[in-house]
């Protein structure tokens, strides 16, 4: 990883000149303008107290202290006291051709369990579950990449008080014919119809709890109803995950801590972490947290969302051993899991247990409401953008087979929608938009996408011609546009560590957006078969380092590069 071996050399030096304390953060980044060289430090400014010294010395002692190192090809002090760092383009063609890969799986550096998708049954997925479904399956990706042991978790909400709703809709008002049709369709339009008759007539309220209490006593009719219910949800997310390349290995859901949740109680209480008011066992908070109280068991016995979390943490505690547990939901569970977080301490669980929200996605005229019948599901927004790529590639590649047609269109259909949340800073709103979701220029999947086959294009010519790439480095970096792709190449791998460290896919979206410019850039202005052989087979084996990066990248957003477009 070139930036953080070079944050090594650089700590390094430091070290050296100034001592270990010193050592902890060399204060490097990026340049964004090729005159402050490829990095800069301004190490100086910020030790300047501590150190009691002028800038511009400490940048001077540190700057000849580098230039030792060989992989530099010019250090300068500029300004105030930066330090620009220029690498030698021998280093970076060996990086270039060193590329990227996983690392090997390191079991003993625990589990980290990630909690993400987790619709509730009996609802059809839409749009608004593309978020936590995506970004989470990218984090594990991203952690697997870095030799992680992950296990993905699909937390479905199968459990609690709208399954006495449900069931009580479903013996009065189910349209058979609906149901054999579209299942959770038929399960939603009922579940809906519910509250409006609810709103005119309480006792309906009132039987519903009746049937939630003998479902939680484990009555035979409604437990296989309830079994109904998560079978024909299943079947129908299933479809959608498949479609999305989404796969999960474990699925356990909230009913399967039920029995937990006894225990948990009785171990808050112990421990005097939760305590009886008003006939429910509560949680309070410090002042300082300014947090409301958290109900783990209200007067009538019923355990809520909280408590199964409790149960939850405690029954992966048990099972696993942990590197971290990470929840990926929308924004609006942050006090949710505020409140869990600080519990889980005051049990004396010392796990690593990581929030991770997003911004709410949204349309221009307000938020997606069932009611208002504006939610756009995930199968139909799927299906156009499949549709879309596919009259794309239908007017690009007419020669193509129907089935290798197919096949890219869903790759690029899908990826279009992939990236466009991917690729946006996780924590803002994300206004729903067909036309941006689906668009196939600028910083898109298709973009991307488009740039990879280019490059597999070439390869094939290359091969077709007789140009064969020989195993060890030829990459010769000639002129600044190679320079330029090689640099942003070489940065990679640090970026995917950043990614993983800030939960952040968007910083590897960018980062390839970058590549892909800077090959086209250099694609467009510097002929690669053309030359004579030793030029053409280094501008050969560096576009096929670019090829190699941008699938591996890709494949850490979940989007599938393709030969051809
Ligand atoms: N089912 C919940 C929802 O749709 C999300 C669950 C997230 N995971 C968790 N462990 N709380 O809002």
């Amino acid at each position: 990883m070139i930036d953080t071996a070079l944050e090594k050399r650089v700590e390094e030096a430091i070290s050296r000149l100034f001592g270990r304390d010193y050592a902890q953060d060399s204060f490097l980044q990026k340049t964004a303008n090729s005159r402050f060289g490829d990095y800069q430090s301004n190490f100086a400014l910020n030790a300047a107290g501590r150190l009691g010294k002028k800038p511009r010395d400490i940048a001077a002692a540190l700057a000849d202290e580098l230039k030792r190192d060989p992989v530099f090809e010019r250090i300068e002090v500029a300004g105030p006291g930066f330090i620009n760092m220029t690498l030698t383009r021998e280093f970076l063609s060996g990086a270039v051709y060193q590329g990227i890969s996983p690392r090997e799986e390191q079991p003993d550096e625990g589990v980290v369990i990630i909690d993400y998708s987790s619709p509730n049954i009996a609802k059809p997925m839409h749009v608004g579950h593309l978020r936590s479904t995506v970004i989470g399956d990218s984090i594990k990706r991203i952690y697997r990449f870095l030799g992680y042991k992950v296990i993905a978790d699909n937390h479905l909400g199968d459990w609690g008080t709208q399954f006495g709703k449900l069931i009580v809709a479903y013996r009065r008002w189910l349209d058979e014919k609906e149901y054999g049709l579209s299942p959770v369709d038929e399960l939603e339009r009922i579940y809906v119809k519910f509250a409006r008759e609810a709103e005119k007539d309480p006792a309906l309220e009132e039987e519903a709890r009746r049937e939630l209490v003998r479902l939680q006593e484990h009555d035979p009719e409604n437990i296989a109803l309830w079994e109904e219910f998560v079978r024909v949800s299943l079947q129908e997310y299933d479809k959608v995950y498949q479609r999305l390349g989404i796969e999960f290995d474990i699925m356990y859901g909230e009913s399967h801590y039920h029995d937990l949740m006894p225990d948990i109680v009785r171990e808050l209480q112990e421990k005097e972490v939760a305590r009886i008011s008003e006939g429910a066992v509560v949680v309070f908070f410090d002042e300082k947290e300014s947090l409301h109280p958290c109900i783990i068991r209200k007067k009538d016995g019923a355990f809520l969302y909280a408590t199964s979390e409790l149960a939850c943490i405690a029954f992966r505690k048990e099972h696993y051993h942990l590197h971290s547990l990470l929840y990926v939901t929308d924004a609006r569970q942050e006090t949710h899991f505020k409140q869990i977080f600080n519990i889980a301490g005051r049990l004396g669980w010392n796990i690593d247990l990581v929030h991770i929200p997003f911004g709410l996605m949204g349309l221009k005229e307000g938020h997606f409401s069932t009611r208002k019948g504006n939610v756009i599901k995930l199968k139909e927004l799927i299906d156009e953008a499949v549709a879309r790529a596919r009259a794309v590639v239908e007017e690009k590649n007419p020669e193509l087979s129907e089935e290798e047609k197919d096949i890219i269109a869903e790759a690029v259909g899908i990826g279009a929608v992939k990236y466009a949340d991917l690729s946006q800073n996780r924590l803002s709103n994300v206004t729903f938009d067909w036309d941006k979701m689906l668009s196939f220029e600028g910083n898109t999947a298709p973009y991307l996408q488009y740039t990879h086959a280019r490059i597999r294009s070439l390869y094939r010519k290359a091969t077709e011609t007789g140009l064969e790439l020989p195993p060890e480095n030829v990459i010769l970096i000639e002129n600044e546009t190679e320079r330029a792709l090689a640099l942003a190449l070489t940065q990679l791998p640090a970026t995917v560590r950043r990614a993983a460290d800030s939960y952040r896919p968007n910083l590897i979206a960018d980062q390839l957006f970058d590549i892909a410019q800077k090959y086209n850039t250099f694609y467009n202005s510097l002929p690669v078969l053309k030359e004579d052989r030793s030029t053409a087979l280094s501008r050969l084996q560096l576009s096929v380092r670019t090829g190699e990066a941008l699938k591996a990248g890709l494949g850490l957003l979940g989007i599938t590069a393709v030969e051809r477009m």
